[in-house]
């Protein structure tokens, strides 16, 4: 199969196409376009020119596409699975809740496409103001590139252009290498759905190149990147004054209060932790278990992880599958094995199966260690024990790291302390840092980004606030 650019509402050829190939076996997909600069050009031309369709289109008709697109994938709900399960290696289940989640995401942006409200403004109440009549109204800011990972194919591509469009803004959309067919795919139900041709353009090929003309050109109004903190912090210093919105990683960690009843938290947490193989921003990476807990939690968390079937993601009994690459695997097992070096106890897991790493559990981790402050993305995650909450409370904000935190505490106090003092952009009380649903606002503290998604949040962040005065 050839997989062409989606540029103004036509697949484009182009000289260059590299394999795509499934990271649980290496077999071929695709050969798949990679744009030269004359066509990421064409892209933002379309784009531009879109735009004009698109900041006049009105609310109800925005709304009337992201409706038709919910109905397309809804049709499609098992076929979207099998792309995603493909190329990103995501097993089949897991891959069903992501096309789910994908519906809702443009569900909700369908909603907001109608409500994109302003306010009035009582403009009397500061001297001078009498007399005025003052209100806000949102516009859409132009074109937006959206830059999106591998992780999430279907939904954090939803999660970038249902609000563009619900906004009427145009996009040019840059997906990940390793998983373009989820985003020609939404591409393509957009067409369908009857959106102009130009508001929506996908070009794949060098991040580095397309990125790089994306973030330089003026007609670009705001880049919306989710990926590494390296390349996140590269597009901030170079976007000048574009809006910017940055979803990076994080090292999540949940803390396990004293009171806790562990047998319910065990095996939420051990879907945290090793759904997707590990590779979710805000998937569990550090479990921080009260000492008089410790070793019945380990033991029986263990015990959970044990009954996890590897295998190909596209049976739907598989649980946890390959990883991204094969340089994944290494970086992963270099990390477990300086953490062992160091002391901590491999409980289970720390072996590889062809491209798969089984899912390890670490106890007892020096806290400097990659594996506990970096962001480890893989299914690894270690259990270290705390004497008192506040300690927990400071070695959870012991992180250059802040999207999610979870707290599993039965004590109120405690909760309000945590959701005071914990230094992260959502901390989930009674579950685990990897709960999100699509509408709530999701985004980070410091190295974790910057701005917010959830639709409204990221509808807020794709419009300009204008202020009309009126002097009566
Ligand atoms: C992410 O990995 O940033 C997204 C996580 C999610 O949407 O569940």
């Amino acid at each position: 199969m050839k997989q062409n650019l989606w540029i103004n509402g036509e697949y484009l050829g182009t000289k260059e196409y590299s394999d795509l190939r499934a990271p649980f076996d290496q077999s071929m997909i695709a050969a798949v376009a990679a744009a030269d600069e004359d066509q990421v050009k064409l892209a933002i031309d379309a784009a531009d020119k879109a735009f004009l369709d698109m900041k006049e289109m009105p609310a109800f008709k925005r709304a009337e596409i992201l409706e038709k697109v919910v109905q397309l994938i809804e049709k499609d709900r098992k076929e979207c699975a099998e792309i995603i399960a493909k190329e990103a290696s995501k097993p089949l289940k897991a891959a069903l809740a992501e096309v789910d989640r994908t519906i809702m995401t443009y569900k909700f942006a369908a909603i907001e496409a109608r409500k994109i409200y302003g306010e009035t403004i009582p403009m009397d109440a500061a001297p001078g103001g009498e007399g005025r009549m003052g209100y806000t109204v949102r516009e859409p800011l132009g074109v937006i590139a959206a830059i999106t990972p591998f992780n999430f194919p279907m939904n954090l591509v939803a999660h970038k252009v249902g609000p563009a469009i619900a906004a009427g803004n145009s996009v040019v959309l840059k997906p990940a290498s390793q998983t373009p067919l989820s985003a020609y795919k939404i591409a393509d139900y957009f067409h369908q759905a009857g959106l102009p041709a130009g508001a929506l353009n996908v070009v794949t090929g060098s991040g580095k190149k397309i990125g790089g003309m994306l973030i330089s050109d003026d007609r670009i109004k705001m880049v919306t990147f989710t990926g590494s903190p390296s390349v996140g912090k590269w597009i901030r210093e170079n976007a000048g004054l574009k809006r910017v919105t940055l979803e990076l990683g994080s090292n999540s960690a949940v803390i396990i209060d004293e009171n806790t009843h562990i047998d319910d938290a065990i095996p939420r947490m051990v879907t945290g932790a090793f759904t997707f193989q590990g590779q979710v921003c805000i998937s569990v990476q550090r479990i921080f278990v009260h000492q008089s807990k410790y070793e019945d939690f380990a033991a029986k968390f263990v015990e959970e992880t044990k009954n996890l079937t590897l295998g190909n993601p596209l049976d739907e009994n598989t649980d946890v599958a390959a990883m991204i690459s094969p340089e994944d695997v290494k970086r992963a097992m270099d990390w477990i094995e300086s953490a062992a070096d160091k002391g901590a106890e491999v409980a289970c897991g720390g072996n590889v199966k062809d491209y798969m790493l089984e899912p390890t559990v670490l106890l007892n981790v020096p806290l400097d260690e990659k594996v506990s402050c970096e962001e480890v993305f893989a299914p690894v995650v270690h259990i270290n024990s705390f004497e008192t909450f506040e300690e927990a409370i400071q070695l959870v904000n012991q992180s250059q790291y802040g999207l999610q935190a979870g707290v599993f505490t039965n004590d109120l106090q405690s909760a309000f302390k945590a959701a005071k003092e914990l230094h992260v952009g959502g901390v989930i009380i009674n579950d685990i840092p990897t709960f999100r649903v699509d509408h709530m606002p999701y985004g980070g503290v410091k190295m974790s980004g910057m701005g917010r998604e959830g639709i409204k949040y990221a509808v807020e962040e794709m419009t300009e606030l204008k202020l009309v005065s009126f002097k009566l």
